[in-house]
């Protein structure tokens, strides 16, 4: 068995001291693997993505990633350039005035050349579908349009791991089947959470439920 991705061990979450979000969870992301994360509304299907990457900590268990204990923040610095995440949120991901702005911001703050970045930009907004849409402003795109700007955000970085907090949602059909052929023909391993069982069937190799707190093996079918 090849060396896991992330690991999280008996991790344990709550935002306040009433109700626990997270009890237990244990998950190991290997090499190749795609993870389908379902579980209901509110279940911490998001609250499990910010912890891999460090926005929130754990109050009980372990996480690991890339082969390495994380605990504190500048544990999480190397966790957060390798493990791509796609926010739920379109408004957490975009922050800069035009399209070609965002999609070059992390590569350019990783230290590539200008021009690697234009190459970069180019190429992840044309293999989405999205050439030509270089200048947009970003807050006038659509639903659909800004979650494939996010999803440019996170593929221009080239990460190790992917993090995916609904990236189907809102799509047309067809823009649907080019996002499946793209996530299928990554090599990076994934987390994908999604509400749409289709959408995981397609690029998913396994699947998570979280329910009550807990993680556990699901069946998408
Ligand atoms: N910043 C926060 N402060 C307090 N409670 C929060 C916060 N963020 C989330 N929660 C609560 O934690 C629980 C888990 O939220 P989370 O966003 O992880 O759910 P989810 O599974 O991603 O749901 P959805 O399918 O609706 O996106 C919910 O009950 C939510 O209300
Ligand atoms: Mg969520």
């Amino acid at each position: 068995m090849s060396e896991p991705l992330i690991k999280l061990e008996e991790v344990d979450f709550s935002y306040g001291p009433e109700r626990p979000v997270l009890v237990g969870c244990s998950l190991s992301l290997e090499p190749g693997q795609r993870v389908g994360l379902i579980g209901a509304n509110g279940s911490g299907k998001s609250t499990l993505l910010r912890l891999i990457v460090g926005l929130i900590r754990p109050s009980a268990g372990r996480i690991e990633a890339f082969g390495k204990p994380r605990t504190r923040e500048a544990d999480f610095h190397e966790v957060r350039r390798r493990a791509g995440l796609l926010f739920q949120d379109a408004d957490d991901q975009l922050f800069c005035p035009t399209v070609a702005e965002d999609v070059a911001f992390g590569p350019l703050n990783l230290g590539k050349p200008r021009d690697e970045v234009r190459r970069i930009v180019a190429r992840t907004l044309q293999g989405l579908g999205l050439a030509g849409y270089e200048d947009r402003i970003t807050y006038k795109l659509s639903g659909g349009e800004k979650r494939l700007v996010c999803l440019a955000t996170v593929l221009a970085m080239e990460p190790d791991v992917l993090l995916l907090d609904e990236p189907a949602a809102g799509l047309d059909e067809q823009v649907e089947a080019r996002v499946v052929e793209i996530l299928a023909g990554l090599p990076q391993a994934m987390l994908i959470v999604s509400h749409d069982r289709r959408f995981l069937e397609r690029v998913a190799t396994g699947t998570l439920r979280l329910a009550g707190g807990r993680l556990e093996a699901a069946s998408v079918v």
